[in-house]
């Protein structure tokens, strides 16, 4: 570790160096990003004493219950990204369509999608949620809006990807595709300081998380995999533990840490959650950058999540996400190549 102290700032200059052709458009992005992480994460921790608190009275276009914390959120990042001059669209959980960037601001190379607030139904009860964000250049030719095509990416060509959780303490982890940096945010300065340097998570965890509730909806390998990882067989370590605090972002950055297995897989619950509960393009690609680039794995059960070709921005997708054992493990059991 370096006898100086690292802030973000100087780390994101740094890692731009390391590309030839670095504009600083990498350097300006992240950082708004950060200032929006800084202002939610404000926000979040004040959250039980100002009227911010309840339903906001929206539903987003999933029918769930916006909290008034999620709306806050988006804004926040949309105000710090906007006119920031890097970007020529957004795409958000809580928005319906493309974010335009306005007429009269400059319109940039990049794409930002972002979940704004992740976990957000646990806000009240004082646990850990994130916002989570993914970038992309565009394809589309310069100095126009950014289109779907722009937006409607692999995850594969994913520039940079993240998250800011808000926890014990509040944290930034990142990629630019150079290995998985972590940042604690120190409040007495405001500043992100480099805390977690070249993270990689272990090949093998402990730990296993998902939400059980569902056994009766889930798809046979499913159910096999998770009655393996809960049999006694001390020489190999299991049974696994059972974390699941309902946090993605939570949930994924203790496994990161520790090693081990986060699955929302999809079920039988109704129609639409065949293909799963989370989206593509604001939890599950970038955290599948992110545990890549630390060493692991992220499936859909049969193929990387960043090989996906996404159809529509809002598209959700089974997520198998963590240590590079594990994930290989859980995909032999959904594939039905084996039973335990
Ligand atoms: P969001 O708060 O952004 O809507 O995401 C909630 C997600 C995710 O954070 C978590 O892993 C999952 O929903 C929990 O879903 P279940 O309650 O169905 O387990
Ligand atoms: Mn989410
Ligand atoms: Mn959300």
């Amino acid at each position: 570790m370096a006898n100086f102290v690292q802030t973000l700032n100087r780390h994101i200059i740094e890692q731009e160096r390391l590309h030839p052709k670095a504009t600083g458009a990498f350097t300006a992005l992240l950082t708004d990003i950060a200032l929006a992480g800084k202002i939610i994460s404000y926000h979040v921790n004040k959250a039980g004493l100002v009227d911010i608190l309840g339903k906001s009275g929206g539903v987003n276009i999933y029918g769930e219950k916006q909290e008034k914390l999620d709306v806050f959120a988006n804004r926040a990042m949309v105000r710090a990204l906007v006119h920031g001059g890097q970007l020529c669209a957004m795409a958000s959980e809580e928005a319906d369509g493309i974010i335009p960037i306005p007429s009269d601001y400059p319109i940039g190379r990049y794409i930002c999608c972002f979940d704004p607030l992740d976990g957000s139904s646990n806000i009240e009860a004082n646990v850990s949620i994130g916002t989570i964000f993914s970038i992309f250049k565009r394809v589309t030719p310069d100095g126009k809006p950014g289109t779907d095509a722009d937006i409607l990416q692999p995850g594969r060509n994913q520039v940079a990807a993240g998250y800011v959780i808000y926890g014990s303490s509040t944290m930034m982890v990142y990629t630019t595709g150079s290995g998985v940096y972590g940042f604690t945010l120190d409040p007495s300065y405001g500043e992100f300081i480099l805390s977690h340097e070249n993270l990689k998570i272990p090949k093998k965890g402990k730990t296993y998380s998902i939400n059980e509730s569902y056994i009766d909806y889930w798809d046979e390998g499913v159910v096999n995999y998770v009655r393996w990882a809960k049999k006694a067989v001390p020489e190999d370590g299991r049974p696994l533990n059972s974390r699941y605090i309902g946090s993605l972002v939570a949930d994924f950055h203790r496994n990161l840490l520790y090693g081990g297995i986060f699955l929302y897989p999809g079920d039988n619950k109704s129609p639409s959650r065949k293909q799963g509960k989370l989206r593509l393009m604001y939890e599950a690609n970038p955290l599948a950058f992110v545990v890549e680039q630390a060493g692991g794995r992220a499936s859909d059960g049969y193929r990387p999540i960043m090989d996906i070709k996404p159809t529509d921005v809002h598209q959700q997708v089974p997520l198998i996400i963590g240590s590079e054992e594990d994930v290989n493990i859980a995909e032999d059991f959904i594939q039905g190549k084996r039973k335990e």
